[in-house]
Parts: structure tokens; sequence; C-alpha cells
């Protein structure tokens, strides 16, 4: 049996209590339990040729970066409970999950091309937001390392809300050619992240996320990021995030802990090639650590080999 499945299952089995909203509340939210390998080849895409020509030459990477600086600062005001990485305590509780995230990616870039990494899960309301955002949070904290936050879920975009900034002009806009790359770029006080926000409510979501400009914009803004962390829809309902990963270098599956059904998660994961699954972020686990999480923990913490800059 495979370590994800492993890690799935767990999932199921935790029989620990959600406590809610809130990082007093939620001292262990996640865990990272199983990495599984990574893409070697790009898969087949339908990509077709954008319908507005870029501003700035892809070829320049010079010009590219210059265009990036020149991207709209705005304010935001995050929600800090849940914006871990915002709020005036360092070690703020569930940081900490984070940065060993982070670490464990490093690990994989070391051996595989990663860069665009799509977090994804089974049904609403498991956390994809809560972990993309804290993730490109974590990233971006790193000196000189630049993090592009996308809210691609254009259902239910929530992420505009927690950081507490407009979400328009956004992915929406782009991805029908009403504006260009760097017009929806947002920058707030947080150094190094950068953030894609849903635009304005469309329909049609799905032959949106597939018209090609999607895959452009990414391969388009690639090289001016160390780090780009795709929010999506939960992918049982609907296509879209099985459609998103195909342009991304990997998947991070967040499975609630007792909560998502082993069965739904197994059928969420058929959704994605199965290179393509990095691993499972376990969300919400109880505050009190049993011996079974704790020994879970030790059994995947990186112990060497860390490419993690200090922060
Ligand atoms: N580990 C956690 N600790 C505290 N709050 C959390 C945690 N995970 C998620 N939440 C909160 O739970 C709610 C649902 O999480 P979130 O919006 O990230 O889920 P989602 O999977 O993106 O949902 P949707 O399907 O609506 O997009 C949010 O208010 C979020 O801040
Ligand atoms: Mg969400």
């Amino acid at each position: 049996m495979s370590r994800i499945h492993d890690a799935l299952k767990r999932a199921e089995q935790d029989r620990s209590v959600y406590k809610g909203i809130g990082i007093e509340e939620v001292e262990v939210p996640l865990a990272i339990p199983a990495i599984g390998p990574i893409p070697v080849t790009p898969a087949a895409d339908n990509a077709r040729s954008p319908a507005i020509p870029p501003v700035v030459p892809a070829s320049d990477p010079m010009a590219l970066d210059t265009a990036l600086a020149g991207s709209p600062r705005t304010t935001w005001v995050p929600d800090t409970q849940t914006m871990l990485f915002f709020g005036t305590e360092e070690q703020a509780d569930g940081t900490e999950q984070f940065r060993t995230l982070r670490s464990q990616l490093y690990q994989l870039r070391e051996k595989h091309s990663l860069r665009k990494i799509l977090v994804a899960s089974s049904v609403p309301s498991e956390g994809r937001s809560f972990v993309a955002a804290n993730l490109a949070q974590v990233m971006a904290r790193q000196p000189g390392c630049r993090a592009l936050l996308i809210d691609a879920d254009l259902r239910s975009p929530h992420l505009h809300l927690a950081l507490g900034t407009s979400p328009s002009p956004g992915l929406s806009e782009y991805l029908l050619g009403e504006t260009q790359e760097f017009e929806i770029i947002q920058r707030g006080q947080m150094e190094n992240l950068f953030f894609v926000a849903s635009g304005r409510p469309v329909s049609g979501q799905t032959e949106i996320i597939s018209n090609g400009r999607l895959k452009f914009l990414l391969d388009r803004l690639e090289p001016l990021f160390d780090w780009i962390i795709i929010d999506s829809p939960a992918a049982i309902p609907v296509s879209d995030a099985g459609l998103i990963a195909n342009f991304c270098d990997g998947v991070l599956m967040v499975v609630r802990s007792n909560s998502t059904p082993f069965d739904i998660v197994r059928k969420a994961r058929q959704k994605f090639n199965d290179d393509r699954v990095l691993g499972v972020v376990l969300n919400g686990i109880s505050a009190e650590i049993d011996p079974k999480t704790q020994h879970y923990f030790s059994a995947t913490r990186p112990t060497s080999g860390q490419k993690d800059a200090p922060e």
C-alpha cells in the first residue's frame, strides 16, 4: 500500500475534533504525511493562441521584471486569524507546519522541476484556500523569494476576502481577454508576496479555465517567481482543478481531518495523473497530539539537506 494511501486512510480514521476557525483554537492544523513522485514530462494541453498579445515580449526577462515592478500596490487588510504570517506573533500556531511543508517542497525540488503548485481537495470547505494562502506566505517570507498566489477558484473565490483586498481586476478578466497580466497582479504589504484575485464573477468557468489563456499566463509568469501557488474549486463536483493541474508541476491534496470520507478522497485523487500528486496536507487535526500523530510527524519531517533559507 502506498504512503499516500496510508495517509488518506489515516485522515478518515482520525477521530479528533476540528475546532473551528482561529489559530488559537488549532494547535496542529496540518500534517504532510506522504510525498509521491513528480511528473517528468508535461501533460498535453489544448492551448490556443491568446486573443490579446502580451505587452511585454516574453523573450525579454528584464522587461518582464520591470513590468512586474509596476504592478499595482494595493492595501490589504488580512484576516490575521487565518492568514498566519500577517500576524504580529512570529511563531503563531500553525506556522511551523507550513515551514515543514515548505522544507518538504524544497527537498522535492532538488530532484524535480517544481514551481507551479495546485492546491486541490475533494469537496468544499476542506481548507484549500487556507493552505494555498499560508503556503504562499511562508514561501514569500524567505529573503529574495518571490511567491505568487493565484485564486483560480472562479466559482467560490475567497482569497481576496482572507487577504482583505479587491477581487477585481483579476483572473477572470484576464482569461476573457479584457486585461493584461501585469494589471491583475496585486502587491500588498508583504514584500515578495504577489496575488492574482479571482476577478469578476463569470459563468462558463470550465470553458474559461481551459481556453488556453491560463496556461499562457503561467508560462509568462513562471520565470518571474520562485513559487506559484494556485487555489482551485473542489475536484469532485467540477472539473476545473483537473484541468488546471495539467498546467502545473504538482498537486497538493488537502484532506480535512475526521471529515472527508476515504472513498471520496480516492475518487478525487483519480482526477489527477498519479505522477502529478505531490502529497497530502491533512488539515484541521486536533490540538491534542496523540502518540500516533507525534510519530507521524517525526517519521516524515525532513532531517537533512534542507534548502530552506532562514527567514
Ligand atoms: N487549519 C485550519 N485552522 C483554522 N481555520 C481553518 C483551517 N482550515 C480552514 N480553516 C477555515 O475554515 C474555513 C474553510 O476553509 P477554506 O475556505 O480554506 O476551505 P476551502 O476548501 O477553500 O473551501 P471552499 O470550497 O469554500 O473554497 C475558512 O474560514 C478557513 O479560514
Ligand atoms: Mg476556497
